[in-house]
């Protein structure tokens, strides 16, 4: 079931845009010196079981899936990220009814320790959705992830919403939620634009689009990405900027919102500020770039993440 997504432009307009494709995946490179990761890899692909933050107890009036596309080998990162997101951090609020969070990584074959452990996780949480993709930063990866999700969670809108977001990125659920509700439920695109004001990003990009650290799209255009022929081509470029593409050459995603500065990279100590990156604020939905646990640790405590919520005892004597 395919339909030309792309029949609307002529295809040597494809060939034009290879080559500045190509010094662009250099220039995207230095911009984001992410780890270009490849591996190899293989088999089972998850059910829908229950996510991070377990079963949903009331139906709200909108259902958000997150996947948080993270590599096999990366366990330590997954057990801080179940914690930080886990139902108890986010009392008094029925914020995690809305969301439902997943790992996402390509399939392992040949890798005994990453199978080892990643049994126990599955067995565990029930949280990592496998795919038969390449890990790589590329939008090979997200392509898979975005067209297998109505095979994995059916058509018919289970969700309403789905956010691609890395495993640097920290997002504050109850501030992510409050920032969707009033926002279209069909053609949105959600996000922190690119090209922005900065000089970091003044080179020359297909189409705007919303930078990888998470960004949204509304579960329309998720089907229409299962339904569509994607070039080849394209799946070896920078994911965040091929979805914008994609989504410019289908004249999709009109609904469209920058919500920088709400989301945005964290300021390293010898960073300016710019039209991407800054300090930490009180109202913010994602931070980036937490790379280090130092950073994390920053964040938490200013975010009041724990603040009030540990009960005092005799087995420890923290804070
Ligand atoms: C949370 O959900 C419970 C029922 O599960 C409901 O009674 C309560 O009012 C909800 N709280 C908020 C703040 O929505
Ligand atoms: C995985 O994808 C490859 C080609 O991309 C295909 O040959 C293979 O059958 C797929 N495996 C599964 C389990 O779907
Ligand atoms: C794993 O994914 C790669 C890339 O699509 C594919 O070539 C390979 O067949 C897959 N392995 C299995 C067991 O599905
Ligand atoms: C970015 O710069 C352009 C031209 O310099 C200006 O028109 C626009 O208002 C600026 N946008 C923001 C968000 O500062
Ligand atoms: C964290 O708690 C402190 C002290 O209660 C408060 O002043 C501060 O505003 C809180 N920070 C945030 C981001 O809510």
């Amino acid at each position: 079931m395919t339909h030309s997504f792309f029949s609307k432009e002529p295809p040597h307009l494809y060939l034009l845009i290879l080559l500045p494709c190509l010094f662009l995946l250099l220039t995207v490179l230095v911009v984001y010196p992410n780890d270009l990761r490849l591996q190899s890899l293989f088999s089972a692909r998850s059910n829908n079981g229950p996510s991070i933050l377990g079963p949903v107890s009331t139906r709200p009036d909108f259902r958000v899936l997150i996947g948080i596309i993270t590599a096999p080998w990366t366990f330590e990162r997954r057990h801080l990220l179940r914690h930080v997101y886990s139902k108890s951090l986010w009392p008094a609020k029925n914020v995690t009814d809305y969301l439902d969070i997943h790992f996402v990584i390509c399939n392992v074959t040949n890798n005994e320790e990453h199978i080892s452990m990643l049994e126990l996780e599955i067995m565990a949480y029930d949280d990592i959705i496998m795919l038969n993709c390449t890990e790589s930063t590329m939008f090979a990866k997200t392509h898979s992830y975005f067209s297998s999700l109505p095979d994995l969670f059916g058509r018919g809108r289970p969700y309403d919403y789905v956010m691609k977001t890395d495993d640097d990125t920290y997002l504050r659920l109850d501030a992510l939620v409050a920032s969707l509700r009033d926002k279209p439920r069909n053609d949105m695109y959600y996000g922190v634009e690119i090209p922005c004001n900065g000089t970091e990003f003044n080179f020359w990009i297909p189409a705007p689009f919303m930078t990888g650290l998470a960004y949204v799209l509304s579960w329309d255009l998720v089907e229409l990405m299962a339904d569509s022929e994607v070039p080849a081509n394209l799946m070896l470029q920078p994911e965040d900027m091929m979805v914008g593409w994609w989504l410019q050459m289908g004249g999709k995603g009109k609904n469209r919102y920058n919500s920088f500065p709400m989301m945005y990279d964290f300021r390293g100590d010898d960073q300016e500020s710019n039209c991407f990156r800054h300090d930490l604020t009180a109202d913010t939905v994602a931070v980036h770039r937490l790379k280090e646990n130092s950073r994390w640790a920053t964040v938490l405590k200013y975010f009041n993440v724990t603040h009030g919520l540990i009960k005092p005892s005799k087995l420890h004597y923290i804070r």
